[in-house]
């Protein structure tokens, strides 16, 4: 079974490690590195893990190497897996960074000459096992090394690769897709307020409105565009609603919000370098 140690026991670093277990991708072989001592014991308590302060120690016989730390902790994780001696024995190892915005490149300069490194933007729906993780793999990450990473991230939704040219594209898709959607979400709450319910019925109408449509989408294998057409009758409601939000420039609006997000992602990357 592949080693897998995680380093960072944060939000994102617990829900792969939950997953992981539950799916049965890792067994209690699976090392978490967390630098707070409370957090260190509820970790260990929750998961029945080996956890510990010690990236460098953690990382010794693990065939994956997670980063799951905010991007600017990367360079003290990098740092402190410098004290170990990453060759991995006879067990080839893979660094993993979750990290966003921080290039493959960055980190390869700072691990030993020909590490094989895959970089993932994950979001947040990876909390309740329903993540999108966009891989892009590193100059030295050969096809079954992400072959492995895709295995491992499958335990916490669904994975795709693409080119690391392409990830600031991603980020603006599926990075930071999930704000648009409660922002959605939001508006809608709000208006159905406006219309005379009571917050917690609109909110319950919504939700289920939205965990029904994702599931509608995914499950019909009709595109948005159909499954909308089918829903607006002539002259009807739905149409009247949606010449509205077609005033208000809602295609535009999510057009140019992308754009800027890929932009924004852009330049953080370059402040990374
Ligand atoms: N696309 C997205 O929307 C999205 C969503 C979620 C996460 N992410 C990425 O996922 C990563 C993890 O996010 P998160 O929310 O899980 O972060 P988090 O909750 O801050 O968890 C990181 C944990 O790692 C610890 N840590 C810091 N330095 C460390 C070190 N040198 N060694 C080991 N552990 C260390 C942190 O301790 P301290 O509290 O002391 O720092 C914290 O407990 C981030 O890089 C983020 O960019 C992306």
């Amino acid at each position: 079974m592949t080693r897998i140690a995680v380093i960072g026991g944060g939000r994102i670093g617990e829900a792969l490690v939950a997953g992981l277990l539950e799916s049965g991708r890792a067994n209690k072989d699976l090392v978490v590195v967390e630098p707070h001592a409370d957090r260190a014991e509820v970790l260990a308590g929750r998961f029945g893990v080996r956890v510990t302060p010690d990236a460098a120690d953690a990382a010794v016989g693990a065939d994956l190497l997670v980063i799951a730390v905010k991007p600017g902790d990367v360079d003290s994780v990098l740092t402190e897996l410098g004290k170990a001696d990453l060759d991995g024995g006879d067990r080839e190892q893979v660094l993993v960074s979750l990290a966003a915005g921080v290039p493959t490149a960055r980190l390869e300069a700072k691990l030993p000459a020909g590490f094989p490194v895959v970089r993932v933007m994950p979001n947040t729906p990876m909390l309740v096992g329903q993540g999108m993780s966009v891989l892009a793999p590193g100059r030295y990450a050969r096809a079954e090394q992400l072959e492995l990473v895709t295995d491992m991230l499958s335990a916490v939704g669904k994975v795709v690769t693409v080119a690391e040219s392409q990830m600031d594209a991603v980020t603006a898709v599926s990075g930071s897709g999930p704000a648009y959607f409660f922002l959605v979400v939001e508006a809608m709450v709000d208006a159905g307020v406006g219309l005379g319910l009571s917050r917690d019925v609109s909110t319950e109408l919504v939700v289920q409105t939205m965990i029904g449509s994702a599931a509608l989408l995914d499950e019909s294998g009709q595109s948005a565009v159909d499954l909308r057409a089918a829903v607006t009758s002539p002259a009807g409601t739905t149409a009247a609603a949606l010449r509205e939000l077609e005033r208000g420039g809602v295609r535009s609006a999510f057009l140019e919000a992308l754009h800027a997000a890929k932009r924004r992602s852009a330049e953080q990357g370059a402040s990374a370098e």
